[in-house]
């Protein structure tokens, strides 16, 4: 069983940095998940880091692309991923692949895409037992849904630490049947970073900044969250 570092009652610790341009914020997080990269290699060996899906960590992952890494070190793990086909567009996995992924030299047993396409209930168990042998993550990335929402963790819906990956069936972000790690397991990192852009996240960022209790604010590592923002007010 893993060993949780997060301390389920204990309030989220939040960072706030706000960009004046996309290319800022795109940089910024590229030369953290860089330097982030270089320190776990120089201290442990290796890297893991968790994705996040949807379309804002899209042009960071471009740029990764080109980037210069040990890439060999590199272990690749997803927040969510959507219940389709393989190569369906919607797909976070083909998403992060196409546009990064399948471009530098990352050992393919290294990277641990969600097998989403059996289905929410099975895929999640796979998954689970995927992450059963993964130590605390070097950095997970989040993105922020406009109702609050993060990975597959949407609001209203139970919240479920009984497995570090597990089924999401009513998602209100299509489609319905998802898989999710849970926030527990999200929590289990030495670093997050939520990426937000566009003014459409302006309520959510509004709940999340007055403390109202929004699915992003379950996320709770003992270091704390950075939350990288384009287009919003902070
Ligand atoms: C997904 C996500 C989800 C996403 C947010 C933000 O698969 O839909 O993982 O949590 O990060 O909905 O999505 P955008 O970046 O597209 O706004």
């Amino acid at each position: 069983m893993m060993q949780n570092t997060n301390q389920e009652n204990t309030k989220q610790i939040s960072r706030w940095h706000t960009f004046q341009t996309q290319d800022e914020i795109n940089q910024a997080a590229l030369n953290r998940i860089l330097a982030a990269a270089q320190q776990a290699i120089s201290e442990r060996g290796s890297f893991s880091i968790v994705l996040a899906g949807g379309s804002t960590p899209k042009s960071v992952y471009a740029l990764l692309k080109d980037a210069d890494a040990d890439w060999s070190k590199w272990h690749i793990f997803h927040n969510d991923d959507r219940c389709l086909p393989v190569n369906d567009v919607e797909r976070n996995s083909l998403m992060a692949r196409t546009t990064w992924l399948d471009h530098v030299a990352i050992p393919a047993h290294q990277i641990h895409d969600i097998p989403a396409e059996l289905g929410n209930v099975e895929g999640a168990k796979a998954y689970a037992n995927t992450l059963a042998g993964v130590a605390t993550f070097d950095l997970v990335l989040l993105g922020l849904g406009e109702d609050g929402h993060t990975a597959s963790l949407f609001p209203g819906q139970a919240v479920d630490n009984s497995a570090d990956a597990v089924p999401v069936f009513n998602a209100p972000k299509p489609p319905a049947n998802r898989i999710t790690v849970s926030q527990q397991r999200l929590s289990n990192a030495r670093e997050v970073i939520f990426l937000v852009t566009g003014a459409g996240k302006q309520d959510a960022v509004n709940d999340w900044r007055n403390g109202v209790s929004i699915p992003a604010t379950l996320i709770r590592p003992k270091n704390g969250v950075d939350v990288y923002c384009y287009g919003v007010k902070i």
